[in-house]
């Protein structure tokens, strides 16, 4: 018997007005573009043009090829952080660079480091409540941006540096907003005064200053320091070499930036879907009224506030979306991906897929709960909020220590009600309530 061969298909793709109208949606709600497009095509699509046109992948099957059973067969696609992070970030790096930074910087995110996160991020949301006042209205997206941003300059540089160093923030700051600006208007990198490209380089090169200064301090002194620079300058791979002065640069502004940005945007759903869901906030304060002391086992000891926080990360993933590039030819789902075509597996899409979660669309955290009668079993894949496999996220341990420990702090001094006057919707790179989060605030004593 003769086996018939398939040919495989060409992607599906927009064409004409379609397209036009996908891309005006997608230059603002990438996401929700990406999930109407899904659709209408199934789990393989593209849309874009030249520099910004991807080829989408969606659900656990698409996840699983990328990311366990055909790794190799991709280059990361990242190149838009690479003016942040320099070509020795992780997110950046290919094998085998990426194998040995990846051991190297690995210990720096053990156990230890998460407890003493726990007192950095205590401490500095307490700084950050010292200024409120029962009554008021915060924009607290905002304001935990800030918050978290000290929190991971602080476990990554210490406290002193920062306070020698009080511009580094604010530059990181500014860097960090022009990766966050849509794809097409990234592309338009003028070097004139006060354009975003000028302002990026003016603030990249005075971070760069300081870092390379503070590097140069450190190797002069004997002091000994406990943050993760001082691990990164001590560390050394398998035949015994350091990280050069660039290499450190590289990694301590990326782990910077790729932390700081999701994990206040993964924290601020977190709220906004307990304002939206009176219960579920009712259901943790009980749970919050059984801890009295506050460090890392005991964060963990919380079934409710784990299951929040996963939920939050899945209707709500920071990440929206991993980007690869095909080293070649690939077929999937009998569809060709040509060699070089830039390649997008949606976190969101996924997340949101009703092959995988029941009533996808609702806050449920009961769907995380061992035993529950709403428990989902999504299968592995399904649910990737910070990756998997080789390039599963080296920050996530410190990501869920700092939601967790966050939330907790807050919710303990404060009952928070919604303030905001318009839907709140998701937008950017990074998925993060558009406009920030209004709240209003009053004292639990
Ligand atoms: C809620 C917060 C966070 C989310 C949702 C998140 C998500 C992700 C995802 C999805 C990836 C995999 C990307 C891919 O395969 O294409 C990743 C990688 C990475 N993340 Fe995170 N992340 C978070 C927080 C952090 C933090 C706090 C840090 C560091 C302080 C960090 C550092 C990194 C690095 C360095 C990589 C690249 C790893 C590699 O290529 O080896 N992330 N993250």
């Amino acid at each position: 018997m003769s086996e018939t061969i398939k040919q495989p298909l060409p992607v599906p793709a927009p064409s004409g007005l379609e397209h036009m109208r996908v891309m005006e949606r997608a230059a603002t709600y990438t996401n929700l573009a990406v999930c109407e497009m899904h659709e209408r095509y199934g789990d393989v699509f593209a849309f874009g043009f030249g520099a910004i046109r991807f080829h989408w992948l969606v659900g656990a099957d698409a996840n699983q090829f990328i990311l366990k059973d055909h790794p190799d067969k991709f280059r990361m696609g990242y190149d838009f952080l690479r003016p942040i992070g320099g070509k020795n970030a992780l997110i950046n790096s290919e094998d085998p660079q990426h194998i040995r930074l990846r051991r190297v910087v690995q210990p720096a995110f053990q156990k230890k480091r998460l407890d003493s996160i726990v007192a950095i991020c205590e401490k500095h949301m307490d700084k950050c409540f010292e200024t409120w006042q029962s009554g008021e209205e915060h924009n607290l997206y905002f304001e935990l941006r800030h918050v978290v941003l000290d929190i991971i300059c602080e476990a990554l540089l210490g406290a002193e540096t920062l306070e020698r160093r009080p511009t580094l923030l604010k530059d990181i700051l500014v860097m960090m907003n022009f990766a966050n600006m849509p794809f097409l208007a990234q592309q338009f990198k003028i070097n004139l005064p006060l354009l975003p490209w000028n302002k990026f380089l003016k603030a990249r090169g005075r971070a760069d200053d300081v870092l390379y200064k503070e590097i140069e301090a450190r190797q002069n002194s004997s002091e000994l320091k406990h943050d993760i620079l001082a691990m990164l300058l001590e560390a050394s791979d398998d035949d015994g070499n350091g990280l050069s002065d660039v290499e450190i640069r590289d990694q301590t502004i990326s782990l910077v930036s790729a932390g700081f940005d999701t994990t206040s945007a993964g924290l601020a759903w977190c709220v906004f879907n307990l304002l939206d869901n009176p219960d579920t906030m009712m259901t943790l304060i009980e749970e919050l009224g059984t801890i009295d002391d506050l460090s890392f086992d005991t964060v963990q000891q919380l079934p409710y506030l784990d299951a929040i926080v996963k939920e939050s990360l899945r209707l709500y993933p920071p990440a929206p979306a991993g980007l690869r590039e095909a080293k070649e030819d690939i077929i999937y789902d009998n569809y060709l991906i040509e060699k070089d075509s830039l390649v997008a597996f949606s976190i969101y899409a996924t997340h949101r897929d009703e092959r995988y979660f029941s009533e996808p669309l609702s806050f449920k955290p009961e769907r995380w709960l061992k035993g529950h009668p709403e428990e989902d079993k999504p299968p592995t894949f399904a649910y990737v909020p910070f990756g998997s496999g080789a390039r599963y996220c080296i920050g996530a341990g410190v990501a869920t220590t700092l939601m967790k420990v966050s939330l907790i702090t807050l919710l303990k001094q404060w009952k928070l009600s919604p303030a905001w006057q318009k839907p709140i919707v998701d937008r950017g790179n990074t998925v993060a309530p558009k406009g920030g989060l209004a709240v209003s605030v009053e004292s639990s004593s």
